[in-house]
Protein backbone atom coordinates (compact mmCIF):
# COMPACT_ATOMS: atom_id res chain seq x y z
CA UNK A 1 0.00 0.00 0.00
CA UNK A 2 1.05 3.30 -0.74
CA UNK A 3 0.34 5.87 1.64
CA UNK A 4 0.10 9.61 1.85
CA UNK A 5 0.19 11.56 4.49
CA UNK A 6 -2.09 14.72 3.27
CA UNK A 7 -2.90 18.11 5.28
CA UNK A 8 -6.47 19.51 4.32
CA UNK A 9 -7.45 23.02 4.54
CA UNK A 10 -11.09 23.19 3.71
CA UNK A 11 -11.10 27.20 5.01
CA UNK A 12 -13.69 29.21 4.34
CA UNK A 13 -17.16 29.24 2.56
CA UNK A 14 -17.85 26.43 0.36
CA UNK A 15 -14.61 25.42 0.66
CA UNK A 16 -16.13 23.19 3.75
CA UNK A 17 -19.02 21.59 1.13
CA UNK A 18 -16.40 21.22 -1.57
CA UNK A 19 -13.28 19.53 0.22
CA UNK A 20 -15.76 16.76 1.88
CA UNK A 21 -17.28 15.85 -1.19
CA UNK A 22 -13.93 15.59 -2.88
CA UNK A 23 -12.25 13.37 -0.24
CA UNK A 24 -15.24 11.11 -0.31
CA UNK A 25 -14.00 10.62 -4.01
CA UNK A 26 -10.41 10.38 -3.41
CA UNK A 27 -11.06 8.06 -0.74
CA UNK A 28 -12.84 5.44 -3.42
CA UNK A 29 -10.33 5.81 -5.47
CA UNK A 30 -7.51 4.98 -3.69
CA UNK A 31 -9.09 2.12 -2.30
CA UNK A 32 -9.03 0.66 -6.15
CA UNK A 33 -5.86 1.61 -6.48
CA UNK A 34 -3.80 0.40 -3.05
CA UNK A 35 -3.19 3.82 -2.28
CA UNK A 36 -4.25 4.77 1.91
CA UNK A 37 -4.61 9.00 2.55
CA UNK A 38 -3.85 9.65 6.02
CA UNK A 39 -5.75 13.02 5.55
CA UNK A 40 -4.72 15.38 8.39
CA UNK A 41 -7.38 18.23 8.75
CA UNK A 42 -6.31 21.57 10.02
CA UNK A 43 -9.39 23.72 10.73
CA UNK A 44 -7.25 26.71 9.83
CA UNK A 45 -9.18 29.74 7.89
CA UNK A 46 -11.11 32.82 8.77
CA UNK A 47 -12.70 31.78 12.01
CA UNK A 48 -9.51 30.60 13.17
CA UNK A 49 -8.31 34.30 12.57
CA UNK A 50 -10.92 35.46 14.77
CA UNK A 51 -10.34 33.03 17.64
CA UNK A 52 -6.22 33.65 17.13
CA UNK A 53 -5.84 36.55 15.55
CA UNK A 54 -4.03 34.60 12.74
CA UNK A 55 -4.81 32.66 9.66
CA UNK A 56 -2.80 29.67 11.04
CA UNK A 57 -0.82 29.22 14.21
CA UNK A 58 2.94 30.56 13.93
CA UNK A 59 4.50 27.06 12.94
CA UNK A 60 1.71 26.39 10.53
CA UNK A 61 4.09 26.28 7.78
CA UNK A 62 6.30 24.14 9.92
CA UNK A 63 3.44 21.60 10.44
CA UNK A 64 2.64 21.43 6.74
CA UNK A 65 6.45 20.80 5.52
CA UNK A 66 5.55 17.37 6.97
CA UNK A 67 3.41 16.25 4.71
CA UNK A 68 3.52 14.93 1.02
CA UNK A 69 0.68 17.49 0.00
CA UNK A 70 -1.49 19.93 0.78
CA UNK A 71 -5.36 20.18 -0.19
CA UNK A 72 -6.91 23.37 -0.14
CA UNK A 73 -10.28 24.32 -0.25
CA UNK A 74 -10.37 28.13 -0.50
CA UNK A 75 -10.19 31.27 2.25
CA UNK A 76 -11.53 34.64 2.03
CA UNK A 77 -14.74 35.38 4.14
CA UNK A 78 -16.90 39.10 2.98
CA UNK A 79 -16.22 40.39 7.06
CA UNK A 80 -12.52 40.09 7.04
CA UNK A 81 -9.93 42.20 4.25
CA UNK A 82 -8.49 39.95 2.34
CA UNK A 83 -5.85 40.92 2.72
CA UNK A 84 -5.35 39.42 5.76
CA UNK A 85 -6.97 36.17 4.81
CA UNK A 86 -4.68 35.67 2.05
CA UNK A 87 -1.44 36.85 3.04
CA UNK A 88 -1.69 34.83 6.60
CA UNK A 89 -2.72 31.42 4.82
CA UNK A 90 -2.75 31.02 0.93
CA UNK A 91 0.19 33.45 -0.31
CA UNK A 92 2.76 32.48 2.25
CA UNK A 93 2.28 28.69 1.27
CA UNK A 94 2.79 28.97 -2.17
CA UNK A 95 6.14 31.21 -1.57
CA UNK A 96 7.24 28.77 1.76
CA UNK A 97 7.47 25.68 -0.43
CA UNK A 98 8.24 27.18 -3.88
CA UNK A 99 5.20 26.40 -5.78
CA UNK A 100 5.90 28.61 -8.52
CA UNK A 101 4.24 26.91 -11.23
CA UNK A 102 -0.04 26.92 -11.25
CA UNK A 103 -0.95 24.59 -13.33
CA UNK A 104 -4.13 25.23 -14.34
CA UNK A 105 -5.77 22.92 -16.95
CA UNK A 106 -9.46 24.04 -18.98
CA UNK A 107 -11.20 21.76 -21.11
CA UNK A 108 -14.72 21.01 -22.46
CA UNK A 109 -16.33 18.42 -20.09
CA UNK A 110 -19.02 16.12 -21.20
CA UNK A 111 -22.26 17.75 -20.75
CA UNK A 112 -20.92 20.97 -19.76
CA UNK A 113 -22.51 23.43 -22.08
CA UNK A 114 -20.42 26.36 -22.76
CA UNK A 115 -22.00 29.88 -21.79
CA UNK A 116 -20.52 31.42 -24.74
CA UNK A 117 -21.19 29.41 -27.78
CA UNK A 118 -20.90 25.99 -28.99
CA UNK A 119 -17.65 25.62 -30.79
CA UNK A 120 -14.73 22.93 -31.12
CA UNK A 121 -13.55 21.18 -27.61
CA UNK A 122 -11.43 23.42 -25.51
CA UNK A 123 -7.91 21.70 -24.37
CA UNK A 124 -6.07 24.33 -22.90
CA UNK A 125 -3.85 24.41 -19.87
CA UNK A 126 -2.59 27.99 -18.33
CA UNK A 127 0.94 27.81 -16.57
CA UNK A 128 0.39 30.79 -14.46
CA UNK A 129 3.89 32.35 -12.53
CA UNK A 130 3.01 31.47 -8.82
CA UNK A 131 6.01 33.35 -6.78
CA UNK A 132 6.93 37.20 -7.93
CA UNK A 133 5.22 39.60 -10.54
CA UNK A 134 2.52 41.75 -9.64
CA UNK A 135 2.10 40.20 -6.77
CA UNK A 136 5.03 41.08 -4.88
CA UNK A 137 5.70 42.05 -1.80
CA UNK A 138 7.40 45.50 -2.39
CA UNK A 139 5.13 48.22 -1.82
CA UNK A 140 2.41 49.02 0.53
CA UNK A 141 -0.17 52.12 1.75
CA UNK A 142 1.07 55.56 3.11
CA UNK A 143 -1.17 58.50 4.66
CA UNK A 144 -4.19 56.11 4.94
CA UNK A 145 -7.45 57.42 4.42
CA UNK A 146 -6.07 61.18 4.26
CA UNK A 147 -6.54 62.51 0.50
CA UNK A 148 -2.76 62.48 0.39
CA UNK A 149 -2.86 58.32 0.21
CA UNK A 150 -0.77 56.52 -1.89
CA UNK A 151 -0.69 52.85 -2.67
CA UNK A 152 2.42 51.11 -4.25
CA UNK A 153 3.37 47.95 -5.32
CA UNK A 154 6.36 47.22 -7.35
CA UNK A 155 6.39 44.62 -9.95
CA UNK A 156 9.47 41.93 -9.39
CA UNK A 157 10.51 39.78 -12.12
CA UNK A 158 13.67 38.16 -11.95
CA UNK A 159 15.40 36.06 -14.64
CA UNK A 160 15.19 33.23 -12.76
CA UNK A 161 11.53 33.10 -12.08
CA UNK A 162 10.32 33.77 -15.25
CA UNK A 163 12.77 31.21 -16.98
CA UNK A 164 11.54 28.35 -15.08
CA UNK A 165 7.99 29.10 -15.66
CA UNK A 166 9.00 29.10 -19.46
CA UNK A 167 10.87 26.35 -19.35
CA UNK A 168 8.01 24.24 -17.36
CA UNK A 169 5.40 25.58 -20.00
CA UNK A 170 7.52 24.74 -23.11
CA UNK A 171 8.26 21.36 -22.10
CA UNK A 172 4.62 20.63 -21.14
CA UNK A 173 3.89 22.10 -24.92
CA UNK A 174 6.46 20.12 -26.09
CA UNK A 175 4.95 16.77 -24.72
CA UNK A 176 1.15 17.98 -25.87
CA UNK A 177 0.12 19.77 -29.57
CA UNK A 178 3.71 21.92 -29.51
CA UNK A 179 2.08 25.43 -29.29
CA UNK A 180 2.63 27.60 -26.78
CA UNK A 181 1.45 31.51 -26.42
CA UNK A 182 2.73 33.83 -23.85
CA UNK A 183 0.52 36.31 -22.01
CA UNK A 184 2.13 39.94 -22.18
CA UNK A 185 1.77 43.24 -22.63
CA UNK A 186 5.14 44.99 -23.81
CA UNK A 187 4.08 47.54 -25.96
CA UNK A 188 5.38 50.29 -24.72
CA UNK A 189 3.49 50.66 -21.34
CA UNK A 190 4.50 48.09 -18.93
CA UNK A 191 8.21 48.20 -18.48
CA UNK A 192 8.74 44.41 -17.02
CA UNK A 193 7.00 42.81 -20.20
CA UNK A 194 9.85 43.24 -22.31
CA UNK A 195 12.37 41.39 -20.27
CA UNK A 196 9.07 38.35 -20.00
CA UNK A 197 9.33 38.57 -23.64
CA UNK A 198 13.53 38.47 -23.48
CA UNK A 199 13.56 35.64 -21.10
CA UNK A 200 10.95 33.47 -22.96
CA UNK A 201 12.57 33.58 -25.98
CA UNK A 202 15.84 32.49 -24.36
CA UNK A 203 14.02 29.77 -23.12
CA UNK A 204 12.59 28.86 -26.27
CA UNK A 205 15.52 28.55 -28.09
CA UNK A 206 15.98 24.96 -26.63
CA UNK A 207 12.72 24.23 -27.86
CA UNK A 208 12.79 23.95 -31.98
CA UNK A 209 9.66 21.74 -31.87
CA UNK A 210 7.08 24.25 -30.13
CA UNK A 211 5.56 27.20 -31.72
CA UNK A 212 5.49 29.97 -30.04
CA UNK A 213 4.24 33.18 -30.21
CA UNK A 214 3.32 36.13 -27.51
CA UNK A 215 -0.04 38.01 -27.89
CA UNK A 216 -0.83 41.13 -25.79
CA UNK A 217 -2.80 40.35 -22.97
CA UNK A 218 -5.60 42.34 -23.64
CA UNK A 219 -6.13 41.08 -27.19
CA UNK A 220 -5.73 37.70 -25.78
CA UNK A 221 -8.62 37.88 -23.26
CA UNK A 222 -10.69 38.62 -26.04
CA UNK A 223 -9.40 35.82 -28.42
CA UNK A 224 -9.59 32.92 -25.73
CA UNK A 225 -13.90 34.22 -25.76
CA UNK A 226 -13.90 33.98 -29.24
CA UNK A 227 -11.15 31.23 -29.73
CA UNK A 228 -10.08 29.18 -26.62
CA UNK A 229 -10.11 25.78 -28.91
CA UNK A 230 -6.97 27.41 -30.82
CA UNK A 231 -4.90 27.59 -27.53
CA UNK A 232 -2.61 24.60 -25.80
CA UNK A 233 -0.37 26.16 -23.16
CA UNK A 234 -0.45 29.67 -22.25
CA UNK A 235 2.00 31.20 -20.22
CA UNK A 236 1.52 33.80 -18.37
CA UNK A 237 2.91 36.41 -15.17
CA UNK A 238 1.07 35.88 -11.36
CA UNK A 239 -2.13 38.66 -12.52
CA UNK A 240 -1.92 38.04 -16.15
CA UNK A 241 -2.40 33.89 -15.00
CA UNK A 242 -5.12 34.63 -12.10
CA UNK A 243 -7.46 36.67 -14.60
CA UNK A 244 -6.79 34.37 -17.30
CA UNK A 245 -7.88 31.21 -15.52
CA UNK A 246 -11.38 32.29 -14.53
CA UNK A 247 -11.72 34.06 -17.93
CA UNK A 248 -11.36 30.58 -19.73
CA UNK A 249 -12.75 28.55 -17.19
CA UNK A 250 -15.95 30.64 -17.35
CA UNK A 251 -15.94 29.90 -21.48
CA UNK A 252 -15.17 25.94 -20.55
CA UNK A 253 -18.43 26.14 -18.53
CA UNK A 254 -17.62 27.48 -15.23
CA UNK A 255 -15.00 28.21 -12.90
CA UNK A 256 -16.68 25.91 -10.53
CA UNK A 257 -15.16 22.84 -12.88
CA UNK A 258 -11.46 24.79 -12.98
CA UNK A 259 -8.94 22.91 -10.81
CA UNK A 260 -5.29 23.92 -10.00
CA UNK A 261 -2.02 23.00 -9.34
CA UNK A 262 0.30 24.42 -7.26
CA UNK A 263 3.56 22.62 -8.03
CA UNK A 264 7.02 22.60 -6.31
CA UNK A 265 8.95 21.14 -9.48
CA UNK A 266 11.60 19.57 -7.75
CA UNK A 267 9.93 17.92 -5.19
CA UNK A 268 11.63 19.22 -2.11
CA UNK A 269 8.44 21.36 -0.90
CA UNK A 270 5.06 19.68 -0.85
CA UNK A 271 2.85 21.33 -3.27
CA UNK A 272 -0.69 22.44 -3.22
CA UNK A 273 -3.91 21.55 -4.80
CA UNK A 274 -6.85 23.58 -4.76
CA UNK A 275 -9.83 24.84 -7.06
CA UNK A 276 -9.80 27.96 -9.03
CA UNK A 277 -12.51 29.60 -7.52
CA UNK A 278 -12.76 30.79 -3.84
CA UNK A 279 -14.78 30.66 -1.39
CA UNK A 280 -18.03 31.76 -2.97
CA UNK A 281 -19.70 33.80 -0.29
CA UNK A 282 -23.00 34.42 -2.18
CA UNK A 283 -23.89 30.54 -2.36
CA UNK A 284 -21.77 28.97 0.39
CA UNK A 285 -24.39 26.80 3.21
CA UNK A 286 -26.21 25.77 0.52
CA UNK A 287 -24.90 22.66 -0.52
CA UNK A 288 -25.17 23.78 -4.17
CA UNK A 289 -21.81 24.25 -4.72
CA UNK A 290 -19.85 22.50 -7.42
CA UNK A 291 -17.18 19.97 -6.33
CA UNK A 292 -15.88 19.04 -9.57
CA UNK A 293 -13.03 21.45 -9.21
CA UNK A 294 -12.13 20.34 -5.96
CA UNK A 295 -12.18 16.84 -7.23
CA UNK A 296 -10.53 17.29 -9.73
CA UNK A 297 -7.62 19.29 -8.22
CA UNK A 298 -7.55 16.23 -6.25
CA UNK A 299 -6.61 14.13 -9.39
CA UNK A 300 -3.64 16.18 -10.24
CA UNK A 301 -2.58 15.42 -6.85
CA UNK A 302 -3.00 11.77 -7.72
CA UNK A 303 -1.13 12.63 -10.33
CA UNK A 304 1.84 14.43 -8.90
CA UNK A 305 1.94 11.65 -6.02
CA UNK A 306 2.70 9.01 -8.80
CA UNK A 307 -0.42 7.80 -9.35
CA UNK A 308 -1.67 8.26 -13.29
CA UNK A 309 -4.39 5.40 -13.36
CA UNK A 310 -5.71 6.29 -10.46
CA UNK A 311 -5.99 9.93 -11.11
CA UNK A 312 -7.23 9.13 -14.82
CA UNK A 313 -9.87 6.56 -13.25
CA UNK A 314 -11.32 9.64 -11.38
CA UNK A 315 -11.59 11.93 -14.35
CA UNK A 316 -13.15 9.31 -16.27
CA UNK A 317 -15.90 8.85 -13.27
CA UNK A 318 -16.10 12.63 -12.94
CA UNK A 319 -16.67 13.07 -16.44
CA UNK A 320 -18.90 9.91 -17.03
CA UNK A 321 -21.00 11.33 -13.28
CA UNK A 322 -21.42 14.74 -15.83
CA UNK A 323 -22.36 12.84 -19.09
CA UNK A 324 -25.18 11.06 -17.09
CA UNK A 325 -26.71 14.71 -16.04
CA UNK A 326 -25.77 14.69 -12.29
CA UNK A 327 -24.52 18.35 -12.58
CA UNK A 328 -24.60 21.42 -9.98
CA UNK A 329 -26.55 24.64 -10.90
CA UNK A 330 -23.43 26.43 -12.21
CA UNK A 331 -23.62 24.09 -14.72
CA UNK A 332 -27.18 23.78 -15.73
CA UNK A 333 -28.06 21.06 -13.73
CA UNK A 334 -30.40 20.88 -10.01
CA UNK A 335 -27.72 18.35 -8.07
CA UNK A 336 -26.16 19.34 -5.01
CA UNK A 337 -22.90 18.93 -3.70
CA UNK A 338 -23.45 15.74 -1.88
CA UNK A 339 -24.79 14.22 -5.08
CA UNK A 340 -22.42 15.09 -6.88
CA UNK A 341 -19.63 13.09 -5.13
CA UNK A 342 -22.21 10.64 -5.04
CA UNK A 343 -22.65 9.79 -8.47
CA UNK A 344 -18.65 10.51 -9.09
CA UNK A 345 -18.33 7.15 -6.89
CA UNK A 346 -20.67 5.17 -8.24
CA UNK A 347 -19.18 5.91 -11.82
CA UNK A 348 -15.85 4.64 -10.33
CA UNK A 349 -17.72 0.86 -10.86
CA UNK A 350 -17.13 -1.84 -8.13
CA UNK A 351 -13.93 -2.06 -5.53
P1 LIG B 1 -15.40 33.15 -6.15
O1 LIG B 1 -14.59 32.30 -7.06
O2 LIG B 1 -15.51 32.69 -4.75
O3 LIG B 1 -16.88 33.30 -6.74
C1 LIG B 1 -17.15 33.95 -7.99
C2 LIG B 1 -18.52 33.50 -8.52
O4 LIG B 1 -18.43 32.13 -8.98
C3 LIG B 1 -19.61 33.52 -7.46
O5 LIG B 1 -20.83 33.91 -8.06
C4 LIG B 1 -19.69 32.08 -7.01
O6 LIG B 1 -20.95 31.69 -6.52
C5 LIG B 1 -19.33 31.31 -8.27
N1 LIG B 1 -18.64 30.04 -7.92
C6 LIG B 1 -17.37 29.93 -7.50
N2 LIG B 1 -17.08 28.66 -7.25
C7 LIG B 1 -18.19 27.95 -7.49
C8 LIG B 1 -18.52 26.58 -7.40
N3 LIG B 1 -17.62 25.65 -7.00
N4 LIG B 1 -19.77 26.19 -7.72
C9 LIG B 1 -20.67 27.09 -8.16
N5 LIG B 1 -20.43 28.41 -8.26
C10 LIG B 1 -19.19 28.83 -7.94
O7 LIG B 1 -14.78 34.61 -6.23
P2 LIG B 1 -15.11 35.91 -5.35
O8 LIG B 1 -16.56 35.94 -5.03
O9 LIG B 1 -14.51 37.01 -6.10
O10 LIG B 1 -14.28 35.71 -4.03
C11 LIG B 1 -14.85 35.27 -2.80
C12 LIG B 1 -13.75 35.15 -1.77
O11 LIG B 1 -12.88 34.08 -2.12
C13 LIG B 1 -12.87 36.40 -1.64
O12 LIG B 1 -12.58 36.58 -0.27
C14 LIG B 1 -11.63 36.02 -2.41
O13 LIG B 1 -10.49 36.70 -1.99
C15 LIG B 1 -11.53 34.55 -2.10
N6 LIG B 1 -10.77 33.74 -3.06
C16 LIG B 1 -9.98 32.77 -2.50
C17 LIG B 1 -9.30 31.89 -3.32
C18 LIG B 1 -8.44 30.86 -2.70
O14 LIG B 1 -8.45 30.67 -1.50
N7 LIG B 1 -7.65 30.14 -3.45
C19 LIG B 1 -9.44 32.00 -4.72
C20 LIG B 1 -10.26 33.00 -5.24
C21 LIG B 1 -10.94 33.88 -4.39
C1 LIG C 1 -6.45 32.31 -7.13
C2 LIG C 1 -6.96 33.43 -6.27
C3 LIG C 1 -5.84 34.07 -5.49
C4 LIG C 1 -4.81 34.58 -6.47
C5 LIG C 1 -6.28 35.20 -4.59
C6 LIG C 1 -7.37 34.75 -3.66
C7 LIG C 1 -5.11 35.79 -3.86
O1 LIG C 1 -7.68 34.36 -7.02
O2 LIG C 1 -5.85 31.37 -6.61
O3 LIG C 1 -6.66 32.37 -8.35
O4 LIG C 1 -5.00 35.65 -7.07
O5 LIG C 1 -3.80 33.92 -6.65
MN1 LIG D 1 -7.99 33.77 -9.06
Amino acid sequence: TARHRIAVIAGDGIGQEVVPAAVRCLDAVAERHDIAFDWHHLDWGSDHYRAHGRMMPVDGLDILAGHDAIFLGAVGVPDIPDVHTLWGLLIPIRRAFAQYINLRPVRTLPGVPSPVFSRDPIDLVIVRENNEGEYSEVGGRVYQGSADEIAIQESVFTRRGVERVARYAAALAAGRRGHLTSATKSNGIVHTMPFWDEVVRDVLADFPDVTARQELVDALAASLVLHPERYDVIVASNLFGDILSDLAGAVAGSIGCAPSANLNPPGEHPSMFEPVHGSAPDIAGQGIANPIGQIWSGAMMLDALGHAAAAAQLITAFEAALASGTRTRDIGGTATTAEVAAAVVAHLGPS
